[in-house]
């Protein structure tokens, strides 16, 4: 550990963990659940410094963003460090303790009370555009299309790049698309053959499958297509129901010792079991957003998997491969450019 003189300094430089993987390739994991408050911290530090540089956002002028996890968090605390107001736009599914968090940071949190047809997204988005048209000057970082989101990770890549060398496949949760894309485009730099292996929830509409908006897991999935997923990239996407993220995330919490959110149990299990697909020489990398904390009261709370009907706690063994038109119910999935057979 070094000395880091704020705690925006204190974000990045994760730790890069080696998991025991079964017999295969070797699985390293990216620890952004390291950073201060999650993997947005990168994002957000890169977003408000860039339109402070660039003028866009003035001293002490109001950022508003919208989202129910990470990135208010990462939001919260860059700009009320730097002494803006930050105004946070969200729903009823955030959890508590992120909004003791918000509160404690000092941000104003803005809960909008039902969906649109559009689902929770959109009836955030309206909500923040009011926002916007009553605040002239104010900042809306839009982790959803802003290039700096995607380009906060170069920073991660370069870290990997120093500690592990070459990197052959890369796994990692979508939502906004920034840390997968964004790490994807900096990895294959270095190594152009290098494999993005993209991790989405069943429901979840980013590559085109029915979005249902009742879906359980958070963090990853999306029901709308942001421009910050960027396909051209992404070699391959899996599916998994709010079941089989559930079971993962609590395996990766028993196997590894990792405490971890969904979107990082969802990413271990499709990482394992590309390792047993793998020739052993392949180097596999998966990121890990956020820590298990705030899931305490949902995916590690057995009356709350009850009442969701999710009691089979076995992760699955392994997906089906369907085509991309196909719906996914269950652990699936599909390519989207260069084929590729597993044994
Ligand atoms: C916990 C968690 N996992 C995964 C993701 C997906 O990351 P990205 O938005 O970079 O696609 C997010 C995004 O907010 C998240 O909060």
């Amino acid at each position: 550990m070094t000395y880091k003189s704020n705690v925006i300094a204190a974000i990045g430089a994760t730790p890069l963990l080696c998991l025991r993987s079964p017999a295969g390739a070797p699985v390293h994991a990216k620890l952004e659940l390291a950073n201060p408050f999650g993997m947005k911290d990168r994002v957000a530090k890169q977003m408000i410094l860039t339109a402070r540089a660039q003028g866009v956002l003035a001293d002490g002028g109001l950022i508003v963003e919208s989202s129910s996890g990470t990135m208010a968090l990462g939001v919260a605390l860059v700009g009320t460090y730097l002494g803006h107001e930050v105004h946070i736009v969200t729903d009823p599914r955030m959890d508590a303790l992120t909004m003791a968090k918000l509160d404690a940071l000092g941000a104003t949190l803005d809960i909008v009370p039902a969906m649109t047809s559009g689902g929770w997204q959109s009836a955030r988005l309206e909500r923040l555009r009011t926002v916007m048209d009553r605040h002239t000057g104010a900042f809306w970082p839009r982790q959803y299309d802003n290039p700096d989101n995607p380009a906060a990770y170069s920073d991660l890549a370069e870290e990997v790049h120093e500690e592990l060398g070459r990197v052959d496949v890369l796994v990692g949760p979508v939502g906004s698309g920034g840390s997968l894309c964004g790490t994807a485009r900096a990895l294959r730099r270095r190594n152009p053959a290098l494999r993005v292996v993209a991790v989405d929830a069943v429901g979840s509409a980013i590559f085109g499958q029915p979005d249902r908006p009742e879906r359980l897991q958070s963090g990853l999935g999306n029901s709308l297509v942001p421009a910050n997923v960027d396909f051209s990239v992404i070699d391959e996407v899996h599916w998994l129901s709010d079941r089989e993220a559930y079971a993962a995330t609590l395996e990766l919490a028993a196997q590894e010792k990792v405490f971890a959110g969904n979107s990082s149990g969802s990413a271990y299990l499709v990482a394992r079991w590309l390792s047993t697909q793998l020739a052993p020489d392949t180097s596999i990398l998966a990121l890990f957003p956020d820590r298990g904390d705030r899931y305490v009261e949902t995916i590690y709370n057995p009356a709350y998997r009850l009442a969701h009907g999710i009691t089979d706690l076995t992760p699955p063994r392994e997906p089906r491969r369907i085509s991309l038109t196909e719906t996914a119910q269950q652990w699936s999935y599909a390519t989207l450019s260069r084929d590729v057979e597993y044994a």
